[in-house]
């Protein structure tokens, strides 16, 4: 029986911290580079203010949205993550069965630590699978028919890894897909006895959909041959919806819609691919502003309250996902400590949009009052 309460983003991280080996925490919570563009983008997302308005009857509240026409009861999902079943032998399932009760999707990794087959069963249709280019692209084909044909009718087509950044801590730890145990790495897992036991029960996660004969994928390989024809060729065989993740550029984003793009998910891949990245709640806006308010447009990247997601809404957002937030509490209480997190997340997101004066999450952007402090430019000194 899991005990402890997930208050928040920092609780569930904090005994994901202590549960899990060393390299699989720093896996999960590591980001590119020095971190400085992660860090910068929560600033930024923390430097959103919004103007609460009175007198308002808020005492009937509605969480749902839609997507791609279909009723979300909540108004955040689940971000694509490779091996999930990292965080704990479970996560999978239980994500599958919490998108599943409240109709949201699910975003199944190239690299999922189950099958996409399993997934979109378990997730009663929710799924939405997440593509990576690789190689030449015959793989990549291989995948798109495979989806649709396990009755997947959303594609996200994940565009910010042409190369997987450099990761200091995975580096320094020598974490690799599959495990590289040496010395180290041993010390780590005996050290965590309990994740270790579990893991070894269940049998240690691989990358599942490359389980299948005649399907490989080398998760460091270069992805990096993919351009705008490679686009159109994916854009002609999937017949569903395509989503392009991992946009922050206002001229990428514009070409994209024009493209036959469904929508955009804007996204920073939470810090862990170009850490010089402008912040991604920025772009969003942005991004909004350029592509008009009937295009749809979803973000994730440094999400970590229901108040976030406001936020992002506010910012511009059509739907939210989550990343890491979902692993941690996972990681800290199964299935159990996942279904309180949503709890947490979705009255915090009701409590928020009560004291904003609103009754569900459409016209928030009339409440954004600012973003990050605009830098002061120096004025030019008058010889
Ligand atoms: C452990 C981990 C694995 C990830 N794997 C993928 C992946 O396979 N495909 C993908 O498009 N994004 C992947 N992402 C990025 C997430 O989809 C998402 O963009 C990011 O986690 C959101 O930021 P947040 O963690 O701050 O919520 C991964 C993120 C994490 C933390």
């Amino acid at each position: 029986m899991f005990q402890q309460q997930l208050y928040s983003y920092e609780d569930a991280r904090a005994i994901a911290r202590r549960r899990l080996p060393r390299m699989v925490f720093d896996y999960i919570d590591g980001t590119a580079g020095t971190g400085f563009g992660e860090s910068l983008n929560l600033s930024a997302l923390a430097s959103v203010r919004l103007q609460p308005r009175v007198l308002v009857d808020v005492s009937m509240r509605d969480l749902s949205v839609a997507v791609f026409g279909s009723k979300c009861l909540l108004p955040f999902g689940v971000s694509p993550m490779a091996m999930c079943n990292l965080a704990a032998p479970e996560a999978d399932r239980c994500l599958a069965k919490l998108s599943a009760k409240y109709k949201t999707p699910l975003g199944v990794s190239t690299m999922s630590s189950s099958t996409l087959e399993q997934l979109i069963e378990w997730s009663e249709g929710c799924a939405w699978f997440q593509l990576y280019f690789s190689g030449d692209g015959t793989q990549t084909f291989k995948l798109i028919d495979r989806a649709k044909h396990a009755g997947y009718s959303n594609l996200v087509l994940t565009l910010d890894v042409p190369e997987v950044a450099r990761r200091p801590l995975d580096q320094r730890h020598g974490f690799t897909i599959p495990f590289r145990i040496g010395p180290r790495q041993l010390f780590d897992l005996l050290t965590h006895p309990r994740w270790t036991f579990g893991q070894v029960l269940a049998g240690i996660p691989g990358m599942a959909n490359f389980a299948a004969e005649g399907f490989h994928f080398e998760r460091t390989a270069s992805r990096g041959k993919a351009d705008w024809t490679t686009l159109r060729q994916i854009r002609d065989r999937w017949p569903g919806k395509l989503i392009a993740k991992g946009i922050t550029s206002v001229e990428d984003a514009l070409r994209l819609s024009k493209e036959g793009v469904d929508a955009i998910q804007v996204s920073g891949h939470g810090g862990r691919q170009l850490d010089a990245l402008p912040p991604p709640i920025l772009q969003l806006r942005a991004i909004r502003t350029a592509v008009g308010n009937d295009y749809p447009l979803f973000y994730d990247s440094g999400i970590r309250s229901g108040e976030d997601i406001v936020k992002a809404y506010a910012m511009g957002a059509n739907f939210v996902f989550l990343g890491r937030s979902m692993q941690y509490a996972v990681a800290a209480g199964a299935g159990p400590g996942l279904e309180q997190w949503w709890k947490t997340l979705s009255n915090d997101v009701s409590i928020t949009l009560a004291l904003l004066g609103k009754t569900g999450l459409s016209s928030l952007a009339e409440c954004t009052l600012a973003s990050e402090p605009e830098p002061t430019v120096p004025e030019p000194s008058v010889p």
